[in-house]
């Protein structure tokens, strides 16, 4: 469903170009959840943009059902950390946002921002304000204004990151079930060792920048809500522990923090 094809990125920079990726290269299976992790820098969210046609490639291809990406494309979605919410906006017309951009028609926008709302858990909240709603149903929110358009390709940037602990599991047991009720292509970059196992059944490791994939671990047992208190998560997360210890070793000495 997607394909990164020996993909290579370079930025222009203000003096010096910035090479973010190299020889990338990756398939993500169609309804298949994907983690990325790796270095901060190393050229994970530049990853997501080419997926969304935001960026174009220096080199190589990125496909996206068989198609080349060269523009955006309605059925790809991308969530930020930042929420991305209109304060001016009820919960309801926020998540109405996309749907009205795409000029869907009004009564198709109530049935699927009924359903997205109701999915998060916010039926009740419909008619508040972000501003008057905790951290974590704003993620809802942006979560459920993705929902209601319905899309094959779910692209998630550090989504999580700006929540507190109790939080975040709860979030990643719903970001687990809207997987598996919808089924579709996921790719989440997120910097927690555990969120990755949870949530990737493939963890994908990436190098210090330019980034390229190092590792790619299978995680086949992922899946199920129990699955933390397991053997086999805590051995699943060691393995990438190990792996993502590899990379900064194996960089050391070179100029670049990772
Ligand atoms: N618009 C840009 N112009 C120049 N350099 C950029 C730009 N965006 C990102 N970079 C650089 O490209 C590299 C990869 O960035 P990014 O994909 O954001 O990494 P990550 O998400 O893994 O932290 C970093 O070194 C970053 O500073
Ligand atoms: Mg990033």
């Amino acid at each position: 469903m997607l394909n990164y094809e020996n993909v290579s990125l370079t930025y222009p920079g203000t003096s010096t170009p910035v090479k973010a990726l190299d020889r990338y290269s990756l398939t993500v299976a169609k309804g298949e959840p994907v983690a990325l992790i790796g270095p901060s820098g190393c050229g994970k969210s530049t990853s997501l943009l080419l997926a969304t046609g935001l960026l174009s490639p220096s080199e190589g291809e990125v496909l996206v059902d068989g198609k080349p990406v060269n523009k955006p494309r309605r059925e790809t979605a991308l969530i930020l950390q930042d929420f991305g919410l209109l304060p001016w906006k009820t919960v309801f017309e926020n998540a109405a946002l996309g749907l009205c951009i795409r000029r869907f028609s009004k009564a198709e926008r109530k049935t699927r921002v009924e359903r997205a709302l109701e999915q998060v858990g916010l039926s009740d909240f419909a008619k508040m304000y972000p501003g008057e709603l905790s951290g974590g149903m704003r993620q809802r929110l942006a979560l459920a204004r993705t929902l209601a358009l319905d899309v094959d390709v779910m692209l998630m940037d550090e989504p999580l990151s700006a929540l507190d602990a109790m939080l975040r599991e709860g979030l990643q047991d719903l970001l687990l079930t809207l997987w598996q009720q919808r089924g579709y292509t996921q790719v989440l970059v997120t910097h927690s060792i555990e969120e990755a196992v949870f949530l990737g059944r493939r963890i994908v490791v990436l190098s210090p920048r330019p980034g390229r994939v190092m590792t790619i671990i299978d995680n086949p047992k992922m899946g199920t809500f129990d699955y933390r208190g397991t053997e086999g998560f805590y051995r699943t997360c060691q393995l990438v522990r190990k792996a993502l210890k590899a990379e900064t070793s194996r960089s050391e000495g070179s100029s670049h923090g990772a």
